[in-house]
């Protein structure tokens, strides 16, 4: 069977939806092998899907492992997700934010793997977080406080996981169809009745262009509305690194801060506004003026950051942590970078930050790799702003000594234009 399929998608035509079921549920079962699951995946990355394609692989992905039942919590459930980026923090501000101004969130994140982190990582580097949590207790926490993240367990989407291990080897990654797919999937399975998506462009992400986000995001929500879920997306920039700090102690650190009304501008921005839309979809606020409204006040007025010290304990983390930052490990290393010359920051190159944070340890090159939560980068400004030849750009916050190919790259990450009267 899996032959013919192949055969169809190579020649660009659509194939039926029981066709697609089977498929997966052949392949779930371990009745296809790898090597002709990945030639059916080129395929499909060459000549695409259409919607109704797309409709059904993300149901029969979705139904390939447990379904959550969050109907019977008192309340409209939100989730959100992005697709991925460097310095990306926004769940751990977020969840608790929203459900400080009343939302239930339900959220089930992932690891990192190449250049860009994952929130459960980042989260475990508060001493004793739990990350995995079994469907009751998730619920039960989710009942009780209103805030959850939680890993996916190995029983949830299970075609994805496969698929996804797949895609990675055999450079089937950046396929629109395979993407939305297996976005929706997980969190259509996830069970919240709001889904936020928060699509990337730039170099650090996997559009490349606003264009092919603005394409990617449509689809999501088409596919979403088919399911009878209220999908909405943002578009943001991934050019840049999100905020300031880029490693998983780091982030943590910024994450508490913004929720303790101070962080950087863009983070900040970023995470009232989806707040805003998701408090206006939940219809806790009349519209997104007035749910970025509220978000800015629980900001302010300290209830976003005592449900982050909610959740924190409710997952068995050591809130003193959040409470008093200082007693988090630092890196052995500190080294702060300086500016090689005076002007404007043309670029600061996401993906090579992403990468040279993996490669401090602050990311896994393959899935089984350690990562050592107190290691990364801080950048000390932002594109567009003036810097003076030898004040600090960075600090990096390493286990060993730079070494010169690193500081190199490093480097050549930061574009800076000089002033013209130094031309
Ligand atoms: N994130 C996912 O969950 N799946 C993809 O395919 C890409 C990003």
């Amino acid at each position: 069977m899996i032959i013919e399929l192949i055969e169809k998608k190579k020649r660009g035509e659509a194939l039926s939806a029981p066709e697609i079921h089977a498929m997966i549920h052949a392949y779930v079962n371990k009745e296809i092998a790898d090597y002709q699951m990945s030639a059916f995946l080129m395929a499909v990355w060459f000549q695409g899907m259409n919607m109704d394609e797309m409709i059904a692989l993300c149901d029969a992905m979705m139904h390939s492992g447990e379904v959550l039942d969050l109907s019977d919590l008192d309340g409209v459930t939100c989730d959100k997700h992005s697709t991925g980026g460097v310095g990306d923090k926004t769940s751990i501000v977020l969840v608790p934010l929203v459900a400080a101004c009343g939302g239930i969130v339900a959220k089930m994140s992932g690891r990192g793997l190449g250049h860009t982190g994952g929130t459960i990582d980042k989260l475990e580097s508060i001493p004793g977080f739990q990350t995995e949590v079994a469907p009751s207790d998730f619920k039960r926490q989710v009942r009780e406080i209103h805030a959850a993240i939680v890993g996916q367990s190995s029983r949830f989407v299970v075609a994805d996981q496969m698929l996804y291990a797949l895609r990675d080897v055999t450079a089937t990654v950046d396929s629109l169809p395979l993407i939305a797919t297996s976005i929706l999937s997980k969190k259509l399975a996830a069970g919240s009745d709001v889904i936020l998506l928060d699509v990337k462009y730039g170099e650090g992400a996997f559009m490349k262009t606003k264009a092919d986000a603005q394409v990617l995001a449509d689809t999501m929500c088409a596919i979403g509305a088919h399911f009878q879920r209220k999908v909405r997306a943002v578009i943001s920039d991934m050019n840049e690194p999100l905020g300031h700090a880029i490693g998983n102690t780091l982030e943590v650190l910024e994450a508490i801060d913004t929720l303790q009304g101070r962080g950087p501008d863009d983070f900040r921005t970023l995470c009232i506004e989806e707040a805003g839309i998701l408090l206006a979809m939940a219809d806790l606020a009349a519209d997104e003026s007035e749910g970025r409204q509220r978000a800015r006040s629980a900001l302010e007025d300290g209830s976003a950051f005592a449900m982050l010290c909610q959740m924190v304990e409710a997952q068995g983390g050591d809130v003193r942590y959040v409470k008093e930052p200082q007693r988090f490990a630092k890196a052995p290393y500190i080294k702060q970078l300086p500016a090689l010359k005076e002007g404007t920051i043309r670029a600061l190159h996401a993906r090579s930050f992403g990468e040279l944070a993996m490669e401090l340890g602050a990311g896994r090159k393959c899935k089984g790799d350690r990562i050592d939560p107190r290691v990364g980068i801080v950048l000390h400004h932002k594109c567009g702003e003036t810097v003076a030849a030898d004040t600090c750009i960075a600090t990096i916050h390493a286990n060993r000594e730079l070494s010169e190919d690193w500081i190199r790259r490093f480097y050549e990450a930061v574009e800076i234009e000089e002033s013209s009267r130094d031309l």
